[in-house]
């Protein structure tokens, strides 16, 4: 178990960074709500998240849907009040393999699902969480919020929309006893991971991952950006001049399978 927390919510939990956040958190006395649409894997999960110890509550749902997303995290929230919450559900389109851009559905799916599934969540939760004066909320974004990338223009979009919409949400927190820690990773391992043709620097696996944005969410961090070159990079590119880092992330070329 880490961290202490006695109850906690984890969207995406599945698979890859989600199920290692699930099995992470997994212990005695704990309360899981772990969400996902494959039923077979969300199981697979709980029942390694019950060997460790946990109680588990599973609903199969989309975080597109607003309404079922408020009844289930409420009623959760009503049977053991949430201590943590984690918006971890993403998708990653990009490119086709013929090179052409992403077209304006697969765009439209990464707002819903990067942006509003995550907004889902601070909405379902936060005021809950307001009223009792205790609860941490945990975000996950990207790198690839910091700067938009030629081979990915909605997945960037998306994500530094989520961002931008965590600090918003950060800022107004002070003093409420709300923690709020936004999370940007850059390459770890996962069926998205794999899905990914390009370069991968400073990858990591999906439970290393997991442990860093923790152990961030445990201290109360406002950020976990890692792996530190890699976001720093990103996060310092703005004040570059701009026709420079256009040329330096047109290097960065990637496909998305499967996109
Ligand atoms: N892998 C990387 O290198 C990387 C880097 C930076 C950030 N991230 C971010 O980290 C998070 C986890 O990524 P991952 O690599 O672990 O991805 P993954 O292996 O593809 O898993 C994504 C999870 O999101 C769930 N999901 C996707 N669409 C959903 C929807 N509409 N409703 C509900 N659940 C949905 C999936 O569950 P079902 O299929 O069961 O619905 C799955 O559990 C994502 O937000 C991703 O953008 C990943």
């Amino acid at each position: 178990m880490a961290g202490g927390f006695r109850s906690a919510v984890i969207t995406g939990a599945s698979r890859g960074l989600g199920a290692a956040l699930a099995r992470r958190l997994a212990g005695p006395g704990v309360l899981l709500g772990l969400t996902g649409r494959d039923a077979a894997a969300l199981e697979a999960v709980a029942e390694a998240c019950r060997a460790r110890g946990a109680e588990v509550r599973l609903a199969l749902l989309d975080v597109r849907d607003g309404a079922r997303m408020m009844e289930v995290l409420r009623g959760w929230d009503a049977e053991r009040p949430v201590e943590l919450a984690i918006a971890n559900a993403g998708i990653a389109a990009g490119t086709r393999p013929d090179g052409s851009a992403e077209g304006l559905e697969a765009f439209r799916a990464q707002i819903e699902v990067n942006l509003m599934g995550g907004v889902h969540l601070v909405e379902a939760l936060l005021p809950a969480m307001r009223a009792r004066g205790r609860g941490r909320l945990a975000l996950v974004s990207s790198v690839a919020a910091f700067r938009g990338l030629p081979d990915s223009p909605g997945y960037c979009a998306s994500k530094a929309a989520l961002w931008a919409y965590g600090e918003a949400v950060r800022a107004g927190l002070a003093g409420s006893g709300v923690e709020m820690t936004l999370v940007a990773p850059g390459f770890f391992d996962s069926a998205m991971g794999e899905r990914w043709e390009g370069p991968r620097p400073f990858s990591i696996s999906a439970e290393d991952a997991a442990a860093r944005i923790l152990r961030a969410v445990e201290r109360g961090a406002a950020v976990a950006a890692f792996p530190w070159p890699l976001a720093w990079a990103l996060r310092l590119s703005p004040v570059a001049p701009a026709r420079l880092v256009d040329m330096l992330v047109r290097r960065v070329a990637f496909r998305i399978r499967g996109a």
